[in-house]
């Protein structure tokens, strides 16, 4: 037991350094965008700071992965259960009959778009498309999509419209999640081949005219949801091992297992979702290139501060798909996650996940909430401002950094209280600075000696904060 536990953090470390290896390669190799209207769209993108994830499909009625136990690989987040496990055919069939019990007739948008607003959220990427092929959006391309659920004769039956219609109204910036692999067309997991793993079960190169069909009919989706849906930020394309043979970075172990060329064309598909979108943000995940406007490492936070563009997607409980029971991090957790994310300047995507009734676990709400009260008090350390590539963490210490105010941002822990002295190494300040607590008012005496600023904490001010989670000094420098 103890072997397989010390195997499994083994493991589970090896990836995370691996993972954070790669987010932090991608840093050198980042292709800025030329297109004025991408980088003024991607300018305004870094200064929003948190958004919401949202993985929504007919898998939630089994309350499982995310389409993943469809994939017939040899890899834990693929296991199947159920009376189909040992028949991966009929476990395909029962899987995409959950269409014809897929009735959410709680789904109510406008109350997700007002909560995450509440929390200080700004933007919102929501999976039209997962690996799966289940749409969630009224395609002319398939049938396999929530129009012809039980759901489909519902008012509100085109759900990604739905979805970014609400979030769009209380002023978030727009992002599609689409799967480029998948798993339903048959010109993807063409049936004459059974699919042996997540990629294509066709050698593209081998036969041409099966893949372009797939490309066309990937090409007309990505057009509907561009034309179609109204005023959109982002495409955030998921699935990264349908990419150009060439483009595969063989240091990155999975990309290694990747057996052939499954190029669809990304130029052609973002020139054409421009002139529907002028300063899309095209975010081609782990295809390093201009189709990769920021980079998106998942579910870790890179080591060190990163100049180029980047969001941590994360989440919000264990997984991306709703679970009855899910373990959802404790709201403390969350900022915590979110100032050390700023800091490094990058963005937060929380990922929360809808039941299949439609809508949010109330602990899910309780968490918005208790950010949100967190923000109220501390947003303007958040919103507009970069990392601070110099202070860099000082143990529970992180900082932003908005023109001459440096946020100093104290990660408290569970019943700590704010210490009365916190001394700052490598900042000097001006002899006019002002120090004061976000969510008081007085001014705070600091000292300097050595490059340390040290700043004195009375306790009635640091008792004057509503909220303990992590406290901001607002050091301003004249
Ligand atoms: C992981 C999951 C995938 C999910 C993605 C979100 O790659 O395997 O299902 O959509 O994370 O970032």
């Amino acid at each position: 037991m103890k072997q397989l536990l010390t195997f499994s953090l083994a493991l589970l470390f090896s990836q995370v350094v691996f993972s954070q290896q790669h987010a932090e390669q991608n840093h050198s190799k980042y292709v800025p965008p030329t297109d004025p209207q991408v980088q003024q769209k991607l300018e305004q993108w870094q200064t929003v700071k948190f958004g919401l994830l949202m993985h929504w499909g007919t898998y939630s009625q089994w309350g499982i992965v995310e389409s993943w136990s469809l994939c017939p690989e040899d890899e834990g987040w693929c296991e199947r259960r159920g009376p189909y496990a040992n028949d991966w055919y009929g476990y395909k069939k029962a899987y995409e009959n959950l269409q014809n019990t897929f009735n959410p007739t709680d789904f109510n948008p406008d109350k997700w778009a007002t909560a995450a607003k509440a929390a200080g959220m700004k933007y919102l990427v929501f999976t039209t498309k997962h690996h799966d092929g289940f749409c969630m959006f009224d395609t002319k391309q398939t049938d396999y999509s929530v129009m012809n659920s039980p759901f489909g004769k519902n008012p509100k039956a085109n759900i990604a419209k739905e979805v970014f219609k609400s979030f769009r109204d209380q002023d978030f910036m727009i992002g599609a999640y689409f799967s480029k692999p998948d798993w339903h067309t048959p010109d993807y997991w063409w049936p004459y081949f059974p699919p042996k793993d997540r990629n294509s079960s066709y050698p593209p190169k081998k036969y041409p005219e099966k893949w372009e069909k797939f490309k066309t009919f990937t090409y007309n989706q990505i057009e509907e949801l561009m034309r179609d849906y109204g005023k959109m930020d982002i495409l955030w394309l998921d699935g990264g091992w349908v990419r150009p043979f060439s483009t595969i970075d063989t240091s990155v172990s999975w990309q290694k297992t990747i057996p052939f060329d499954q190029d669809i064309d990304m130029p052609k598909i973002a020139a054409m979702a421009r002139t529907h979108q002028p300063g899309l943000l095209v975010v081609d995940r782990t295809v390093t290139g201009p189709y990769e406007n920021y980079v998106t490492p998942e579910q870790q936070i890179p080591s060190h501060y990163m100049p180029i563009p980047w969001e941590t997607c994360l989440t919000m409980g264990d997984s991306w798909s709703y679970i009855p029971k899910e373990n959802f991090k404790p709201a403390r957790k969350l900022i915590h996650i979110l100032v050390d994310v700023v800091s490094k300047n990058g963005n937060l995507l929380l990922n929360i996940a809808p039941s299949p009734q439609g809508d949010f676990h109330p602990e899910a709400y309780d968490r918005l909430k208790e950010i949100g009260n967190w923000m109220n008090v501390n947003s303007e350390a958040i919103y507009g401002t970069t990392g601070d590539k110099d202070l860099g963490p000082q143990g529970k210490l992180v900082f932003t950094h908005k023109g001459k105010t440096v946020y100093a941002i104290y990660r408290a822990d569970e019943g700590e209280a704010l210490p009365s002295k916190i001394d700052i190494k490598n900042l000097t300040l001006g002899k006019k600075a002002t120090i004061n607590l976000l969510g008081s008012k007085d001014t705070l005496r600091w000292s300097a000696e050595n490059g340390t600023t040290s700043i004195a904490v009375p306790e009635k001010t640091a008792k004057l904060v509503p909220n303990s989670y992590a406290y901001v000094f607002k050091i301003t420098d004249f």
